[in-house]
Formats: C-alpha cells, sequence, structure tokens
C-alpha cells in the first residue's frame, strides 16, 4: 500500500454535530489513489466540515475514515491542506515559509525545488507582503507540496483571485497532479473549475452527497468544448436547484413566521 503515490480515502458513515446542527449525516465516500476529487454545493451544506476531519483537525460525533484502510486517528501524516488565506508568515521570507519546520539539514533545498515547481523560483527571498494574491496561493501551494503529501486538501483555494489567474493556477495546479499523482480533494464553488478538473463531481448538501458524476472528458479540457458547457450546465442545475429548495425553504419559513 505505502508504494501508492496517492492515497486511498474512505470515508463511512460519516456524521458531525455542533450542538443540535447536524451538518454532515452518516456521510459515505470512497476516493481512489490519484483521483481528482472535486465538492461542491451551497454555502454551509459540511463541504469545509468533511474536508477538516479528513485532514484530522476534528474528530467526527460518528463514523470515521480509512486511509489506505487503516482508521485514522489524530492528524492526518499524509495529507496537506490549502486554504482561501494563503495564510504566510509576514516575517519570514517565501522560502523559508515554504520550508517551515522540516528538518535543518535539507530544508532549504526541498523549499526551493517546491517554489521551483509552482514558478516562483526567483522570489525565494522575498518577502510575502510584496507578492501579488496569486503568487501568495503559490507560495501556499509550494508550502503543501514540499512535504510530497499523498492526499493534496483544497479549500477554496482560488476563491479571492482574479479570473485570469485563477484559470493559470487551476492548470498548475493539473500539471503538478499530474507529474506527483496524489490524490486530490478540491472544494470550490466555481462550475467552470470543477468540470476542468475533477474526475468525479460531489454535490453534498445538508451533510449528504446529492449528486456524484464522473468527468470523464480528456485533459487538458476546453471551457469551450460543447461536453464542457453541457456538463457545468447540468451541475449548474443541480446546484441551482438546491438553492431553489432553500429559497422555497425560505418562503415556508415565512410563511410560518407570518401565522404565528
Ligand atoms: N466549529 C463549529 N462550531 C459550530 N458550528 C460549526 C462549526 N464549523 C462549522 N459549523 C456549522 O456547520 C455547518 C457547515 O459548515 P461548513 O463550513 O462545513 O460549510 P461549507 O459547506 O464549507 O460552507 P461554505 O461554502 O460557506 O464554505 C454550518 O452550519 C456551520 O455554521
Ligand atoms: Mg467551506
Amino acid at each position: 500500500m505505502e508504494s501508492q503515490l496517492g492515497a486511498e480515502v474512505k470515508v463511512m458513515g460519516l456524521t458531525k454535530t455542533y450542538g443540535s446542527n447536524q451538518v454532515l449525516q452518516s456521510l459515505d465516500l470512497e476516493i481512489a489513489p490519484g483521483e481528482f476529487v472535486v465538492v461542491v454545493g451551497r454555502s454551509g451544506g459540511g463541504k469545509s466540515t468533511l474536508l477538516r476531519i479528513v485532514a484530522g483537525f476534528e474528530r467526527p460525533t460518528d463514523g470515521g475514515v480509512l486511509m489506505d484502510g487503516e482508521p485514522l486517528k489524530g492528524r492526518n501524516r499524509c495529507a496537506r491542506v490549502m486554504f482561501q488565506n494563503p495564510r504566510l508568515l509576514p516575517w519570514e521570507t517565501v522560502v523559508e515559509n515554504v520550508g517551515l519546520g522540516l528538518n535543518k539539514k535539507d530544508w532549504r533545498q526541498k523549499a526551493e525545488k517546491a517554489l521551483k515547481q509552482v514558478g516562483l523560483a526567483q522570489r525565494a527571498l522575498d518577502w510575502p507582503a510584496v507578492l501579488s494574491g496569486g503568487q501568495k496561493q503559490r507560495v501556499a501551494l509550494a508550502r503543501a507540496l514540499v512535504r510530497e503529501p499523498r492526499l493534496l486538501m483544497l479549500d477554496e483555494p482560488l476563491g479571492a483571485l482574479d479570473a485570469l489567474t485563477r484559470i493559470e493556477m487551476q492548470r498548475l495546479i493539473e500539471t503538478i497532479w499530474q507529474e506527483k499523482k496524489f490524490t486530490a480533494f478540491l472544494i470550490t464553488h466555481d462550475v467552470d473549475e470543477a468540470v476542468m478538473l475533477g474526475d468525479r463531481i460531489l454535490l453534498i448538501d445538508n451533510g449528504r452527497i446529492t449528486m456524484d458524476t464522473r468527468v470523464s472528458l480528456p485533459r487538458p479540457r476546453k471551457r469551450k468544448d460543447q461536453e464542457f458547457v453541457t456538463l457545468a450546465e447540468k451541475v449548474l442545475e443541480r446546484l441551482m436547484g438546491d438553492e431553489a429548495g432553500l429559497i422555497n425553504g425560505e418562503e415556508e419559513a415565512i410563511k410560518e413566521l407570518a401565522k404565528a
């Protein structure tokens, strides 16, 4: 099992409650080694909660996670997470941010290699403050890659970037994933991004997986291809369907309030 580059993830009967709020409802999910899974869904549906539990940041209320068949306990050692906020330390240089916490002996060499992968080798000695938003996210990506994760988890990593930088970052993530063969788990609100990158697109609503679609388009994908457009529309429709549900739900609630 250890020889595989990408981790196999099995989520079984995962339930998470905060007080009386049941955020994940006995959720089951199997992710194959090296698979690129993209999760979409309405705000508050439980996407980040699922990510945090698989990353080992939080404990489930019930059910559990198997990594390559082994129950996950505590922090997930083979996973790395990248968030929308790059979370760089302003008082450390770019290369120091990437090499943070690595072995004293070869941290710089490893960090420089990771920076090269994301196209920022020449910015190694800069302070984070002088980088653009897209460059900061590249540093955050390098910091995740430097540990050679077998599972890379991304929680809306490109959400704050302009459209062009975003597309560049999508290409970069895809290229590195193809080269490194880790398992990828990406949360996004951008349907095009989901169709661009996913082997599979999951819709999570109200703590449950309500859609699980395979994307068999060859890579690199083109936004203008008819199949791409058709699939993006289908996913968007499902997403909007759920949102329509929310609006109807709100209308019901307003009616109830009016009666009271
Ligand atoms: N630490 C916490 N304590 C209490 N409630 C929480 C906590 N973390 C999340 N929740 C609740 O769990 C629900 C799901 O949150 P989560 O962050 O997983 O949603 P999400 O699908 O990632 O949404 P978004 O798209 O807005 O990021 C929300 O109702 C949220 O308020
Ligand atoms: Mg979230």
